[in-house]
């Protein structure tokens, strides 16, 4: 039976919601009423057959890319969809990074892709081994999939083994797939899409998770013209044309992006420094740091039972607070905590997970 659903999603739509919700992985909602627009200036109707070239030009200009490189998608997840139906046939070999954001590996499934895995250690900071991803590819892998920063953990990946993964894939014909939608995140020297490292490397972004505009829906593709352009055509089958006011909004949002990513940086900064608090006095849990980023995953450690799903449903109905359960990520014993929200229900809510540590089973 073809793989029809996604787990995560149903749980993240059902489940995840309290009223100290750590359970997100994007930045809380900018205000409609602070982006500098003038609502006279929208239209419902617009020319947007295969995508609206300013919408377009916005993206291709953020990327320092060609406009022909830019497909428009309903957010990264259906940009993760489109880029990955492009590309698989039935049966083909996909090579997805171990842990991983589920739907990406459901999308594989449902494509009735054979998918293989290659790790990303914990002991080693969650890294990526380039050495191991290519002990793990074969002349069948077509596509090869990682997230960057990686979903759960936000640990990045330099160019330098990006380029080797991107080494392999070419080695053998087959297409990298790099989730950017975190990227931007990374608040210094921000690095360059690795859409620039080859013509393999397809990309997927959008303005959903680092921007708090989620509900624009505005995502995209990176892929060279060819392979792009039929992704294009392929969305015809999805979803014909954009809802052309969210593309207007979209224009205005990248105008003023400066402002959208100073006001994130500010809260996620806020809610680093107390997640940074919270785990310098916990021993109950251990975790790679990292710098940027919107999301964290820690480890129970063995004296707090490492069953996170058990100690998750505890939290959330003793003490009204959520995250999200690591069996999402194939990581039982972890749970990922999300930053970017407001910064004192983000406090208690570690206040809330300190105590229920302090507490047991
Ligand atoms: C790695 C990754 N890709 C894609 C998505 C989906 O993003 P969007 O809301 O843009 O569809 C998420 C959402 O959590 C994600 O973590």
């Amino acid at each position: 039976m073809r793989h029809k659903h996604s787990d995560y999603m149903h749980w993240s739509k059902t489940q995840s919601r309290a009223r100290f919700n750590l359970a997100t992985s994007g930045v809380a909602p900018f205000p409609f009423r602070e982006l500098p627009i003038d609502v006279k200036e929208l239209e419902i109707n617009g020319d947007n057959s295969y995508g609206y070239p300013p919408l377009q030009r916005a993206i291709a200009a953020h990327h320092g890319v060609g406009r022909e490189c830019v497909v428009e998608a309903a957010g990264t997840s259906m940009a993760n969809h489109l880029a990955m139906a492009a590309i698989i046939e039935p049966g083909d070999e996909v090579l997805i990074e171990h842990p991983t954001y589920g739907p990406i590996l459901d999308i594989a499934h449902y494509l009735e892709a054979n998918v293989k895995r290659f790790r990303r250690p914990e002991e080693n900071g969650w890294t990526i081994d380039a050495a191991e991803v290519r002990r793990c590819a074969t002349p069948k892998t077509r596509l090869i999939v990682i997230t960057n920063l990686h979903n759960p953990t936000s640990v990045l990946t330099p160019d330098s083994v990006l380029r080797e993964v991107g080494d392999t894939a070419r080695s053998i014909g087959a297409f990298m797939l790099v989730d950017e939608v975190y990227l931007d995140a990374v608040y210094e020297n921000t690095p360059r899409t690795s859409f620039h490292l080859g013509p393999q490397f397809v990309v997927t972004s959008s303005l959903t998770k680092v921007y708090g505009v989620s509900g624009l829906r505005c995502g995209w593709i990176l892929a060279q013209p060819d392979l792009a352009w039929k992704i294009r055509r392929l969305n015809d089958l999805y979803s014909a044309t954009p809802v052309h006011l969210g593309e207007l909004l979209s224009v205005a949002a990248f105008r003023h992006l400066d402002l959208l990513r100073e006001r994130a940086r500010r809260i996620v900064e806020a809610d680093r420094k107390s997640l940074r608090e919270f785990l310098a006095q916990q021993s109950a849990v251990s975790v790679v740091e990292t710098n940027w980023g919107t999301t964290s995953f820690p480890r129970l450690s063995c004296d707090s039972g490492r069953n996170a799903d058990a100690f998750l449903e505890r939290l959330r109905s003793e003490f009204d607070t959520s995250a999200v359960p690591g069996r999402f990520f194939e990581m039982s014993d972890h749970f990922r905590i999300g930053m970017g929200v407001n910064t004192e229900m983000f406090a208690e809510g570690l206040n809330r997970i300190t105590r229920a540590l302090g507490r047991g089973d």
